[in-house]
């Protein structure tokens, strides 16, 4: 299903197509492909250039690894996302790695990351669905995450597919356009208020 954000400024064609699905094709993307979208994640910029991501992932065709991973997301996300092609658990490093301070930006950076990744995924024709809505002291026991590192988001991932298919209250959502508050809601001229 194609569909294209309604701008009111003209921005590039990636971002337009960009969105974020609940039905997916059965079609699995090759693991070249699956790598390149995890190479797109490795070259974002970061705080100290210190990389505090980690990508745990799975293909559908790893039934283990993805019954893990499906497991570490709360149940309305199961639901659906049982059908990507490719699951993952992102997981930020709370401290710096060259001393050990608290880094403030670990999240900020893996979203940096995400975007990438899910960039890259759309020029290859596969969409990226982000959840926040995963179990996190399960995530860590299921996945092995070690001590100073936190389960952050689960990303499905696959090639779009017929929203028919979905429950009705998802198919709903699934046809309803995306929206976006304008501009002049969130963009200010020096201080607060001050309209752009
Ligand atoms: C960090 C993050 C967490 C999200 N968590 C969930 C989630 O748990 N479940 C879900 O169905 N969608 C989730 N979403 C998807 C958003 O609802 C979606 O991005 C938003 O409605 C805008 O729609 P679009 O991505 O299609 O433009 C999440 C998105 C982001 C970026």
């Amino acid at each position: 299903m194609t569909r294209l954000a309604h701008t009111d400024y003209p921005i590039h064609d990636l971002l337009r197509q960009r969105w974020s699905p609940r039905a997916f094709a059965d079609r699995l993307p090759d693991s070249a492909t699956v790598l390149r979208l995890l190479e797109a994640a490795r070259w974002a910029p970061s705080s100290f250039n210190d990389q505090p991501w980690a990508f745990l992932t799975a293909r559908r065709d790893q039934p283990t690894e993805f019954a893990l991973l499906l497991d570490t997301l709360i149940e309305f996300n199961r639901s659906w996302a049982q059908t990507a092609a490719v699951l993952a658990v992102t997981v930020a490093r709370s401290a710096f790695a060259h001393n050990g301070q608290p880094n403030r930006h670990a999240w900020h950076d893996i979203g940096l990351a995400v975007s990438q990744l899910t960039l890259q995924a759309t020029a290859e024709g596969l969409f990226v669905h982000q959840m926040a809505g995963i179990l996190p002291d399960r995530a860590r026991e299921l996945l092995l995450i070690p001590p100073g590192w936190e389960p952050v988001s689960a990303l499905a991932i696959g090639y779009p597919g017929d929203p028919n298919g979905l429950p009705e209250g998802l198919r709903q959502r699934e046809l309803a356009p995306s929206i976006r508050k304008p501009l002049s809601e969130f963009v200010f001229t020096g201080t607060w208020g001050q309209p752009h």
